[in-house]
C-alpha cells in the first residue's frame, strides 16, 4: 500500500513536536502559501521572519537561476574566489562600511546558528577571553555555541554540559551590567529580544551595554537574524539606535529564502581568524554561491524598493487596526508585532482557527501566550487588511 506524504512525514522526517502543524504545502507566491489540495493561506509569519520580500520573489529567481547557469558548489569556503561572495560581501561593506568606522569583512555560514557559533570563536580568538554575557530568555539558535547562551533551563538541563563561563542579565534590565568586565569576550544582544514576543531593548538598557563594552574591550554582538534586513524599518534594527556593533549577526531573511547566515566584522577584528591556527574557522557549504545571489538579491530589492518604510507604515497599520477593533495594544517595531492573550491555550485556539481559516500565525518561544505578526513587508495592503479583518473575528469569538 502507497503511504501518503503525511503518513511519510510522519514515519520517516524527524519529529522535534508532538504537534506539528502539518500544512502540506504544493506551492508559495508573494505573501499566499498554497496547500495540496488548492487552500490559500495567507501567510503573516514569513517562516519566522525569513520570506521578509514574500515567497519567490521573481528577482531571487533571476538570480538564482542566473548563478545556477554558471556553478554551484566548488570547494570549502574561502579558498576559491567566487563571484557572488566577493559581491555580496563589497554589497555588505558598502552598506555597513560608516557603521562599523572602516572597511567591512563577512564570513558566510549557512545558518544564524552557525553564524553565533562562528562570532562567538572571533570573539574568544580577537580577546583572548573565553567569557561570554547573553539575556535571558534570549534565543540565538540550537546547537551547543548558542544554545549555551540559552538561559532557559530546561533546555540547559536537558542538553548539558553546555559551554561553561556563560553569566545572563535581563533585558531592559541595568542591574548586573558590571558583568560585563575584563573576562567577558562578548555580550550577545537583540534590538527586539523575539522569542519573548518581539520586546524592543530600551536606549538606557543598550546605551549602557554599549558603553561597558567599550570600556572592558568585550566585544558587542548584536544578532539581528530576526530584526535585520529591514524587518524593523531601517535596514537594520541597531540603526534606529546610537550604539553600534563589533560583530552583526545574519540569517533567516537575508537568503530570501536561501540558507545563508552571516558574521559581519571590521577587518580588524575579522582578521584575527586567519592565522595561530590557520583555517580557525570552516565551513564547506557556508557562502554557497547560489545562497549568495539569492541574499544579494534580496538586500538589493529591501534597498531599492525602500521595504524597510514598508516595515514602519505596515506594522503602524496592525497596531492602529488591532487597538481600534480588540482595544488590545500589540508589542513590537515595525513588522514584528505580538499580541497578548491569557494564556497558551487561548493563544492556541486562536492559531489553529486562523489556520482554518486560511491564516498563518504562530506563538513564541518563550511566549506561549502571545500571538506573532510578522508577515513579509510586502505584503499586499488588500492581504493584511483581509487577514487582520480575518484574525480579529477568532480572537473576539475567543476572548
Ligand atoms: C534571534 C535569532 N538568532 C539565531 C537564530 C538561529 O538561526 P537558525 O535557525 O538559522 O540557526 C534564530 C532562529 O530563530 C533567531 O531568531
Amino acid at each position: 500500500m502507497q503511504l501518503s506524504n503525511r503518513q511519510l512525514f510522519l514515519l520517516h522526517n524527524a519529529q522535534t513536536s508532538t504537534s506539528p502543524l502539518m500544512l502540506e504545502a504544493e506551492k508559495a507566491e508573494g505573501s499566499i502559501i498554497y496547500d495540496i489540495h488548492g487552500k490559500e493561506y495567507i501567510d503573516l509569519i514569513s517562516g519566522i521572519s525569513v520570506s521578509n520580500i514574500g515567497h519567490r520573489h521573481p528577482k531571487v529567481l533571476k538570480a538564482i537561476d542566473h548563478q545556477l547557469q554558471k556553478y554551484m558548489h566548488l570547494m570549502v569556503y574561502g579558498e576559491y574566489i567566487q563571484t557572488p561572495q566577493t559581491l555580496l560581501a563589497k554589497y555588505i561593506n558598502d552598506l555597513l562600511i560608516a557603521d562599523f568606522n572602516g572597511p567591512v569583512s563577512t564570513y558566510f555560514t549557512n545558518s544564524g546558528a552557525e553564524a553565533v557559533e562562528g562570532a562567538m570563536k572571533l570573539a574568544k580568538r580577537y580577546t583572548g577571553r573565553s567569557n561570554f554575557i547573553a539575556c535571558n530568555q534570549a534565543y540565538h539558535g540550537h546547537t551547543h555555541g548558542p544554545m549555551s547562551l540559552m538561559s532557559d533551563e530546561q533546555y540547559r538541563k536537558t542538553f548539558s554540559p553546555l559551554l561553561p563561563g556563560v553569566k545572563f542579565i535581563n533585558h531592559n534590565s541595568l542591574e548586573n551590567i558590571d558583568y560585563i568586565d575584563e573576562t567577558v569576550a562578548a555580550v550577545f544582544i537583540e534590538i527586539v529580544q523575539a522569542e519573548t514576543g518581539y520586546i524592543p531593548a530600551e536606549m538606557a538598557f543598550l546605551e549602557a551595554i554599549y558603553m561597558q563594552c567599550k570600556k572592558t574591550g568585550a566585544l558587542l554582538i548584536i544578532d539581528e537574524i530576526q530584526t535585520g534586513c529591514g524587518r524593523t524599518g531601517s535596514l537594520f534594527a541597531f540603526q534606529k539606535t546610537q550604539i553600534k556593533p563589533d560583530v552583526l549577526l545574519l540569517a533567516k531573511g537575508f537568503g530570501g529564502g536561501m540558507p545563508i547566515g552571516a558574521f559581519i566584522a571590521s577587518n580588524q577584528v575579522m582578521n584575527s581568524l586567519s592565522e595561530n591556527p590557520i583555517l580557525g574557522h570552516l565551513t564547506t557549504f557556508g557562502g554557497h554561491p547560489v545562497c549568495c545571489a539569492s541574499a544579494l538579491a534580496t538586500l538589493q530589492v529591501i534597498v531599492e524598493e525602500n521595504l524597510m518604510e514598508q516595515a514602519t507604515i505596515k506594522g503602524k497599520y496592525i497596531h492602529e487596526y488591532i487597538k481600534k477593533h480588540l482595544a488590545i495594544e500589540t508589542e513590537g517595531l515595525g513588522l514584528m508585532q505580538s499580541i497578548t492573550f491569557k494564556n497558551f491555550d487561548t493563544c492556541k485556539l486562536i492559531i489553529d482557527t486562523c489556520l482554518e481559516n486560511g491564516i498563518l500565525t504562530d506563538w513564541f518561544l518563550f511566549s506561549s501566550n502571545k500571538l506573532r505578526i510578522s508577515p513579509p513587508l510586502n505584503i499586499e495592503t488588500s492581504l493584511l487588511e483581509k487577514a487582520l479583518a480575518t484574525l480579529v473575528a477568532i480572537v473576539k469569538k475567543y476572548i
